[in-house]
């Protein structure tokens, strides 16, 4: 820290008589241990309300009577500095950090901690002037110019000199600042580059994993199309319609580089910051242009950007993408950037209705976000975003989205206490892995076929009965899970095959979805018949897959169903493998034929799902799963529109309950919770549309 007498925030916050600083400075003297315990951050609340704010776009003069709304409002945070490169270094290697200091003290006096912001989104002029190599060159082939964010080259070794520099004056200078809680790493990783160094090094990338060119011919089978390859320099790079084995890799590269890119900030920042610093990134939950596993791994804390867009919540969908985030370090995350309303983005930008803002932030926490922060605080006079939902207007008063979130924030100060170190604990999971979307997509086969709206379907389903699904990479550790759930789990590398094998031979109930197992770890087809290293065990493989231009009759234990998209024609090879639903006539191929088929393996058990189930028969394929795997969630359906969140800490759990239909609906609980908003003791719980109750209830001693 170079602020060289730092007052302690103690201090700094109320209005001490000059009789008292006497006494507080004569106990700093004397006493140095009082003086480290004065010099403590504030205590951290359990759940954080945040905004967005850019102090550098307004006078300082204006900044005490934003904070002054800001606390009004319960904000306990402001995430600043992440894309005030330009007023940070105003030109190259002068820095001017002490603006940024007062924004941080200004916050304070207000208990309103700061997440820094790197700013290494947004390089100012003066720097892609000088040094044109480090703007990104696109798939046309031209280079970005300056105007907009993001147009760095993330593979450019002096865009990552300069990145770090002001990472590293700016973690020097707030490293131990008390009111600085974390770190967010640049903005939304997003735009590759195609640039020679980046093609470079993705040539060298490849020849590291494949090492010989013999290697790397034969997995990707480039004798197909004259596509081989006898210098590494002739490597392309493809993103849409190349060699699968290509289009793979140069994902991985781009995941990997994205790593690095960030590993550049990461460590300069680590070196000089308190380890209470939390560093983050803020993702995009299904956002795909990276594997988000891989570049995850360095960091303290997940965190990701919630926007609806168009239209009102799904909270199906939504939550999906809360779970894939608390998934990523698989623990409790934040969600860094949500609407105030509206966004300025999508095609209609409608404001989400009354009640809905405060309901999406419970939404968050049942899901496992300890923060929910709003972009952003007040639009820029001048700048791109101006017609974006804010918290104020252009005149710096609250518009009338501001009370609702005050609310929140007055909410989350009184259910903190509940729900402080509680997470969210499944007994469920669903698999993803970038490798097999990336793959589906490149060759869909059929244009329905989405992988990210195939998982959702499951996860729907899943979550309405068991009521907490986890949703984690395929090589994640799975001993906790009674049932793992693999939709469409396309590609299966070595590490994956045994993950999965481990799981069911040590008693897991593993249940694949259409697609699964097809491809190996350099996206070509598994030497076997799908689920590849999984048939033997399955007793059972896919004969042919069809892409379907009409619904085709699927019957069975699940029901009927006319079935859309896809169907993978079955065959057992084992006689202990049991049929559990047949195609009806359709095209032939598939009449008669077996549609899901499953096997026990021990006490475990594997099963194969051929048929796209949805609506009533997948609710019973679902019902089938939890009672075989023996999932046993104590609370039964739950009324329409209704969804239930439980968090717990080993002593107490939370339930959070919302109502996201238009219906009035009552809610039965299933024993005595105390209500955490309204006080009391309860047994039954009345929700209107947007309705939240909070409950708490003691956990029997384990
Ligand atoms: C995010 C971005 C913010 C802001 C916001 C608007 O993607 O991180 O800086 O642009 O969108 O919705």
């Amino acid at each position: 820290m170079q602020r060289t007498l730092m007052m302690p925030t103690l201090l700094r916050r109320s209005l001490l008589s000059r009789s008292m600083l006497f006494a507080f400075a004569a106990t700093f003297a004397f006493a140095p241990h009082l003086r480290s315990l004065a010099q403590q951050p504030e205590a951290q609340p359990p759940l954080y309300l945040g905004t967005a704010w850019y102090p550098e776009q307004w006078p300082e003069a204006r900044w005490d009577a934003d904070l002054k709304l800001m606390e009004d409002a319960h904000v306990r945070f402001v995430r600043i500095g992440e894309f005030a490169w330009s007023r940070i270094e105003p030109s190259e290697g002068k820095y001017d950090l002490d603006w940024l200091d007062h924004a941080v003290r200004a916050a304070e006096k207000h208990h309103i901690a700061v997440v820094l912001g790197t700013p290494s989104a947004a390089p100012p002029a003066w720097l892609t002037t000088k040094y044109p190599e480090t703007l990104r060159v696109m798939e046309d082939g031209r280079r970005d110019e300056h105007g907009n964010r993001q147009q760095f080259d993330w593979a450019d070794p002096k865009y990552r000199v300069l990145a770090r520099a002001v990472a590293e004056q700016m973690a020097k200078r707030f490293g131990h600042d008390p009111n600085v809680i974390g770190w967010q790493i640049d903005n939304e990783y997003a735009n590759e580059s195609e640039s020679p160094i980046a093609k470079k090094q993705f040539q060298d990338w490849v020849h590291q994993r494949y090492g010989t060119l013999d290697n790397l011919n034969t997995r990707w089978t480039t004798s197909y199309w004259s596509e081989t390859y006898s210098d590494w320099s002739q490597i392309p790079i493809e993103t849409t319609y190349g060699n699968p084995g290509l289009l793979l890799s140069w994902r991985r590269f781009v995941s990997d580089t994205w790593r690095s890119y960030q590993k550049n900030q990461l460590d300069v920042i680590r070196a000089n910051a308190d380890k209470r610093q939390f560093i983050t990134t803020n993702m995009m939950g299904f956002f795909d242009a990276y594997d988000h596993y891989t570049v995850s791994q360095d960091l303290d804390l997940a965190s990701w950007d919630d926007y609806v867009g168009t239209g009102q919540l799904d909270p199906v969908r939504n939550g999906a993408a809360h779970d894939l985030t608390r998934g990523f370090l698989r623990k409790n995350f934040w969600v860094m950037e949500t609407q105030p309303g509206f966004v300025n983005w999508s095609p209609d930008n409608n404001a989400l209705n009354k009640g809905a803002v405060r309901a999406m932030a419970w939404h968050d926490i049942g899901h496992g976000a300890d923060a929910v922060s709003y972009w952003q605080w007040r639009s820029a006079l001048n700048g791109q975003e101006e017609y974006h939902g804010t918290l104020v207007g252009a005149d710096g008063t609250p518009v009338p989205l501001y009370a609702e979130v005050a609310q929140v924030g007055k909410e989350f100060a009184k259910a903190g206490p509940a729900l402080k170190g509680t997470s969210v604990h499944s007994e469920v999971a669903i698999l993803h892995s970038y490798d097999s979307r990336w793959a589906i997509n490149w060759q869909r086969h059929n244009k329905a076929f989405d992988p990210v709206a195939n998982l959702v379907t499951y996860y729907g389903a899943l979550r309405a009965q068991a009521h907490s699904v986890d949703i984690v990479s395929p090589t994640a550790p799975l001993s906790q899970y009674k049932l793992v759930v693999a939709p469409a789990l396309n590609v299966i590398t070595p590490e994956t095959a045994k993950n999965l094998l481990d799981y069911v031979r040590h008693g897991g109930h593993l249940v694949f979805g259409q697609r699964s197992a097809m491809k190996n770890e350099d996206n070509g087809l598994q030497p076997e018949r799908q689920p590849g290293p999984f048939a033997a065990l399955l007793g059972g493989r896919v004969e042919q897959f069809y892409a379907l231009d009409k619904p085709v009759p699927v019957t069975g234990e699940f029901g009927s169903e006319a079935t859309t998209v896809w169907a993978e024609q079955l065959s057992t090879t084992d006689p202990a493998t049991k049929v559990l639903m047949r195609y009806g006539k359709s095209n032939g191929w598939l009449d008669g034929q077996p549609a899901v088929i499953t096997h026990d393996v021990g006490k475990g058990s594997i099963t194969y799902i051929g048929a796209a189930l949805d609506g009533e028969t997948l609710n019973s394929a679902v019902r089938w799963m939890l009672t075989k795997s023996e999932v046993k969630p104590e609370f039964g359906a739950l009324p329409e529109g209704v969804d239930l969140y439980v968090r717990d800490n080993g002593d107490h759990e939370v339930w959070i309950l919302i109502n996201f239909g238009e219906k009035g609906q009552q809610v039965a609980l299933p024993g005595s919770f105390t209500d955490v908003l309204k006080g009391g003791e309860t047994r039954s719980v009345s929700l209107g549309q947007y309705d939240v109750t909070i409950l708490q209830r003691s956990l029997p001693a384990r």
